[in-house]
């Protein structure tokens, strides 16, 4: 599989923060109090609807980190199974897919674009379609072998840390991250969030079935055997309900800024 791996711009490098933020690498004991080397990595979960891409992106401009979208690898996935009709108890086959599959982010964009053997997918794999059908895909253990091996290897080329945003980020693909937070808010306000996206998009749901679907969904992102939705042992619970995107990235800049992690740099 191949991803050309494209850097989020940079726009803040006259802050004073960014620094702090810089090194590529931090040091951390391990139980033994040997110095082991992690990528720089804030790690973001949370359930569909609570602003996790919209922070994360926000956040890595902020601080001049690289951003990694993982949610729209598995819809990808999904979109080429549903072409080539490859049923998603297929685990060989999906494993096949997995390894043909040619993605790129063209980080240049914001939001960043995501292309599939050069074909602009963008905006094929944001329907109500496809978030549940990505949701089935991100179950098989194939299929999560081999992206969290793909996001793992993102992370070697990086010329910055990464804001990594997903599902599984601090619990499986990331357990080192520097930081970690679980993003979420009530239902009705993730439900309705997605419902004036949709609306934005010039689909049409009932807010009632956006919700029923998110709460499908959910249910089977946070039950599902493999790395299903939960806070990381030392992750951030942040319930954003009521809170605006800036209210958000503000808390977390203030979380990581009064952090002894940062400090240690
Ligand atoms: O974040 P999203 O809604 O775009 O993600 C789509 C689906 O992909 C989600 O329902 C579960 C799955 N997913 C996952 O299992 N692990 C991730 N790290 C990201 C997404």
């Amino acid at each position: 599989m191949l991803v050309v791996w494209g850097m989020e711009r940079a726009v803040y490098f006259s802050s004073p923060l960014r620094y702090k933020f810089e090194p590529l690498i931090w040091i951390k004991n391990d139980r033994k109090g040997n110095q082991m080397r992690h990528a720089n990595v804030i790690a973001i979960d949370g359930p569909a609807g609570s602003g996790k891409s919209t922070v994360s992106r926000r956040l890595a401009g902020r601080i001049g980190y690289a951003y990694l979208d993982t949610g729209a690898m598995y819809r990808a996935v999904a979109l080429a199974a549903k072409r080539r009709e490859i049923p998603f108890n297929n685990g060989r086959k999906l494993a096949q897919l997995c390894g043909d599959l040619n993605l790129r982010f063209e980080s240049e964009h914001n939001p960043p674009r995501l292309l599939m053997e050069n074909e602009d997918i963008s905006e094929k794999i944001r329907n109500p379609e496809i978030d549940m059908l990505s949701s089935n895909v991100s179950a098989v253990k194939e299929v999560r072998e081999a992206m969290c091996d793909l996001q793992r290897k993102m992370t070697l080329d990086l010329k910055t840390g990464l804001v990594a945003e997903g599902r599984d980020m601090g619990t499986v693909v990331f357990p080192n991250a520097r930081f970690k937070f679980l993003l979420t808010a009530s239902l009705e306000e993730r439900a309705s969030r997605r419902h004036k996206e949709l609306l934005a998009r010039g689909k049409t749901m009932e807010e009632s079935t956006v919700m029923n679907r998110m709460k499908d969904r959910d249910h089977q992102d946070e039950n599902r055997t493999l790395a299903p939705l939960k806070p990381a042992r030392d992750a951030l619970i942040l319930d954003s309900t009521g809170m605006g995107i800036d209210d958000v990235v503000e808390y977390m800049m203030n979380h990581m800024e009064n952090s002894p992690l940062l400090r240690s740099i």
